[in-house]
């Protein structure tokens, strides 16, 4: 029987799942963790993590030498740079690694259909791919996790046609298509108890599914919830791949992520995936997880993201052109909160609208919306950022909306809006107000 696995690499650590499978992995008592980061990463570790510094193109020299010692390299990195994963292979290899962990975390992207769809099924097919062949011939055993679509993260990137801040939701063909459905929780917990169980899950994709689902019972699940009646509207899948796939020819690698939403919502592209394969759900120990328990989490966290107060005890400015880095460790969880590094126009052009707007001091409370993608309050990799700065005159609420990935405020009170609040209440004396209702 093989030995278990000791020595862990992340990759990704800082990003919307890998910041899940870090804490996910802190927790267990059986790994020794060890991040590799970007040089011009935003986000700043804790000096006390083991944490590798690696060019941004991630050579091949510099990731052999990280990789060794390691016995599993496990790949959180973002949706577009996949393909840079043969290289990391092919150093896990060199490096002596005993399993690679691919960065996958969707559907079934062994299926042609999936990979003619777009260009990250693509990359992440062929690379399952490679590992399958380097497996056969005994090099490196592999894993991946396939999760199906994260309810919470979708709804923050108005993900699955749900547009809740518009209480707007867009339906793909009839809105039937099922879809399979995993917490970052338990995605990330599944993962790590895959890894403590190595030989049932050597060289597996290993599925997972909380529930599967349709566009129709998402908003049917969302509306009873919140008590809430949402505007529908339809589109039909088969106009929108040629339309998404030319401009994807036209350089426009945005349009990638309607292709990546399109292939989950319209059940055909093997998103569902009870019906890919053997679910790892009871195996791995798992909690159950309910439609309705999910739904109304992921409410109420969109809720603090999209409509955060500030109760403001004093007149207040938020400058965008701070620079703030707040990073808080507290047993084996990290909170990591990004901001910016360089003032530019628009952020000074902003600063001074707010404060012409503060010395009237007469307003109500109002929110000043950037149109996306030029407002850079955290990840420049937010696929479809909407950040939404303001400013507040005394007793009034201000509404604040930004996207760092993971944060915290230093009240302590956990808040997506992060940068703003941290801001506000360490510089300027607000403080922010958690009580926020679905
Ligand atoms: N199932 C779902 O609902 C769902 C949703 C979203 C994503 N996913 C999948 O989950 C995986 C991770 O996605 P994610 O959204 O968690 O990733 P993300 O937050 O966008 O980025 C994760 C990390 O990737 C690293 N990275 C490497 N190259 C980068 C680059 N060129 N630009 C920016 N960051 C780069 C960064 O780490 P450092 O800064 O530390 O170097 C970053 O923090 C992907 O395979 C994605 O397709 C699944």
């Amino acid at each position: 029987m093989a030995s278990p696995f000791k020595n862990i690499l992340l990759i990704g650590a800082t990003g919307s799942i890998g910041s899940h499978v870090f804490k996910a992995l802190s927790d267990s008592p059986h790994f020794t963790v060890t991040l590799l980061q970007r040089a011009s990463s935003k986000a700043t570790l804790p000096s006390h993590l083991r944490v590798i510094t690696i060019a941004d193109s991630y050579p091949t020299d510099e990731l052999t030498q990280a990789f060794k010692g390691q016995d599993v390299i496990v790949n959180c990195m973002t949706s577009l740079s996949v393909s840079d994963q043969f290289r990391m292979i092919d150093a896990a290899i060199a490096a002596g690694v005993k399993r690679y962990v691919p960065s996958e975390y969707g559907l079934n992207n062994m299926r042609p259909d999936a990979q003619a769809l777009n260009r990250v099924f693509h990359d992440k097919g062929k690379v399952q791919e490679y590992l399958r062949a380097k497996a056969a011939d005994g090099a490196i055993e592999w894993m991946s996790v396939s999760c199906g679509m994260w309810v919470k993260w979708s709804m923050e990137h108005e993900f699955l046609g749900m547009h809740v801040r518009e209480k707007r939701f867009v339906f793909w063909d009839d809105g039937e298509g099922l879809f399979s459905c995993t917490t970052e929780e338990n995605t990330a917990v599944g993962l790590v108890r895959a890894l403590e169980m190595r030989e049932s899950t050597k060289n597996t994709n290993v599925y997972l599914s909380d529930f599967a689902i349709s566009q129709r019972q998402l908003l049917e699940a969302i509306e009873r919830i919140q008590g809430a009646k949402y505007e529908t509207e339809y589109l039909s899948s088969y106009d929108l791949i040629k339309e998404k796939q030319e401009a994807v020819r036209n350089g426009d690698n945005l349009a990638t992520f309607d292709l990546i939403e399109t292939g989950f919502v319209t059940g055909r592209f093997g998103g569902h995936l009870e019906k890919e394969g053997e679910l790892f759900n009871s195996q791995l120990g798992l909690p159950k997880k309910t439609v309705d328990e999910v739904v109304e989490a992921a409410l109420r966290y969109i809720n603090h993201v999209l409509g955060s107060k500030i109760w403001c005890q004093k007149p207040l400015t938020i400058n965008l052109s701070l620079q703030q880095s707040l990073y808080q460790q507290s047993t084996h969880k990290l909170y990591h909160l990004n901001h910016h590094s360089q003032p530019n126009n628009l952020d000074k052009m902003i600063t001074t609208l707010i404060t012409v707007l503060l010395s009237l001091l007469v307003l109500p409370t109002f929110t000043l919306a950037l149109p996306a993608p030029t407002a850079t309050l955290a990840n420049d990799n937010h696929p479809r950022g909407w950040p939404t700065v303001g400013a507040c005159p005394p007793g009034q609420n201000l509404i604040v909306n930004a996207w760092p990935p993971v944060c915290m405020a230093p009240s302590g009170r956990p808040t997506r809006s992060g940068a703003v609040a941290a801001a506000v209440e360490t510089g300027l004396g607000a403080t922010f107000d958690a009580n926020v209702e679905v």
